[in-house]
């Protein structure tokens, strides 16, 4: 569905109209294409830590234009704040004031990331203090970007350096126009898990990827998005799908599987038809979910239970088969997709929301028990993406719910699948029992 309203905004007349009027004007973001530099300008690397020393180097070898000094009135493509040596609140000012004086000088959809410890392991109140307010600080930086810019976080956890294999690809996902519609958010590396690919252009390749609800919306552009990252797809829906399905299969010359997830046997199906189709199953995307909206005080039991069983009890037996199996334990990635209902709740989803809350204490509770095969777990929690379960919603509900967040317009089923490519990827390994939400800063909820 396209937001026809940020087009007519973006340009000519609409855009002056909008402006004179004090409308919102969503700018067009900057999306990932092949070929693409990963920024539209060079990065400043602001900070004086061991950790920033460390991370410069790095960055040099993704050909970028890095600085560690401002140049005055140079457009940057990027800031990247980092933040690791603080011992107390007073520890933020210098580096962070350093910093804003960059900020005028971001280009269009440019890029802001912090990268800062975790307050969970901090040595006492003093560091904790500080590590959170990291948290206060990227959250509302985020809301006085403009222009498409982005502001996210990377928290390291104990063990966790500036280079570690998914510090490195958590920025480059920040930086580059995959996380277009992600921002004000805050990921942690968990360990020091995780390989950087050969290409990066090609994350995937080799992977074998079952894909859930892959017939249409948010799931097709989930296959598609692993199959131009290199893996090789297996796309699951009901059977009632099966042509939507087939021409999806086609699309990303992967195969179809007409299941009902719900199916108690789901589980080995899905693992038989992987290995016994593509030789092995690396990747499992649970994407497929419905809605069954009504007020609690109206909630039968049928809306409820369906719910529940397609959102998160068969996410829960899924699993279950697949922790079990003999091919599921080479480095094995499960990603799956929560929503933003679940963590900030929505009228009349009750259901919905337990389920998607569900799925995020699931992936919590399940990611030690993939630590033993280098495995890892997480979900991505979309807000409001354009899709056909969108486009249902009526008119006013819908024009304002794509307006709350700070990107003020609707993500693209695109962005969700970036950040779910992101997270299957090998050099996210170090990142488990996390959940990323892709919502442009949604408002509502924080
Ligand atoms: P959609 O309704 O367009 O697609 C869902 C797909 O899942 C359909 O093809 C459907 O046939 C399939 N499916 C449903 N039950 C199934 C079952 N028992 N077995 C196998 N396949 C089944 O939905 P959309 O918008 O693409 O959403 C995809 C995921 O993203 C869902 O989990 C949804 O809850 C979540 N989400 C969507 C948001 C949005 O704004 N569209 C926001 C937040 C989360």
């Amino acid at each position: 569905m396209t937001d026809k309203y940020t087009q007519f905004v973006s340009r000519g007349i609409g855009k002056d109209v909008a402006r004179k009027l004090g409308l919102p004007q969503p700018a067009v973001l900057r999306r990932y294409q092949p070929g693409q530099p990963l920024v539209p300008g060079p990065v400043l690397v602001q900070g004086t830590s061991t950790g920033a020393d460390e991370l410069a180097p790095a960055l040099l070898s993704w050909d970028l234009d890095v600085r560690r000094h401002a140049v005055p009135r140079e457009k940057l493509g990027a800031i990247i704040l980092v933040l690791d040596e603080l011992d107390g609140p007073e520890d933020l000012e210098r580096p962070v004031l350093a910093a804003a004086a960059s900020v005028r000088d971001l280009a269009t959809g440019a890029r802001v990331v912090t990268v800062s410890l975790t307050p969970a392991s901090a040595p006492g109140p003093a560091a904790a203090a500080a590590r959170q307010g990291v948290d206060g600080l990227l959250r509302s930086l985020a809301k006085e970007l403009r222009a498409g810019a982005t502001a996210n976080g990377i928290m390291l956890a104990d063990g966790v350096t500036t280079t570690s294999p998914s510090t490195l690809a958590a920025l480059r996902f920040f930086l580059s126009g995959r996380s277009a519609f992600v921002d004000g958010q805050l990921l942690t590396v968990t360990s020091d898990e995780g390989k950087l690919p050969a290409d990066p252009e090609k994350p995937l390749a080799g992977k074998v990827a079952v894909v859930t609800g892959a017939a249409r919306g948010i799931g097709a552009a989930i296959a598609r998005t692993l199959h131009r990252d290199g893996a090789i797809l297996v796309v699951v829906d009901v059977p009632a799908a099966g042509d939507h399905l087939a021409a999806v299969a086609n699309e990303v010359k992967g195969t179809a599987l007409q299941l009902d997830i719900t199916r108690e046997d789901a589980g080995r199906r899905i693992i038989d038809h992987a290995v016994a189709r593509h030789g092995r199953l690396d990747i499992v995307v649970h994407n497929a979910g419905i809605t069954r909206d009504k007020l609690l005080a109206n909630m039968d039991q049928g809306r409820w239970s369906s719910v529940i069983g397609v959102n998160i009890e068969a996410q829960l037996r899924i699993n279950e088969a697949l922790l079990a199996s003999e091919h599921f334990r080479k480095s094995p990635r499960i990603v799956s997709v929560a929503s933003t209902s679940g963590i900030a709740g929505n009228r009349g989803q009750t259901n919905y929301a337990a389920s998607k809350g569900g799925v995020m204490g699931m992936v919590r509770a399940t990611a030690p028990l993939l630590a033993d095969h280098h495995g890892s777990i997480n979900a991505v929690a979309p807000g409001f993406i354009e899709t056909e379960m969108t486009a249902r919603i009526p008119f006013a509900t819908r024009e304002i719910a794509r307006r709350l967040n700070s990107l003020q317009q609707g993500g693209q089923p695109g962005d969700v699948a970036e950040a779910i490519a992101f997270l299957a990827s090998d050099a996210a390994g170090g990142i488990s029992g996390e959940v990323l939400r892709v919502c442009g800063q949604n408002l509502v909820g924080a």
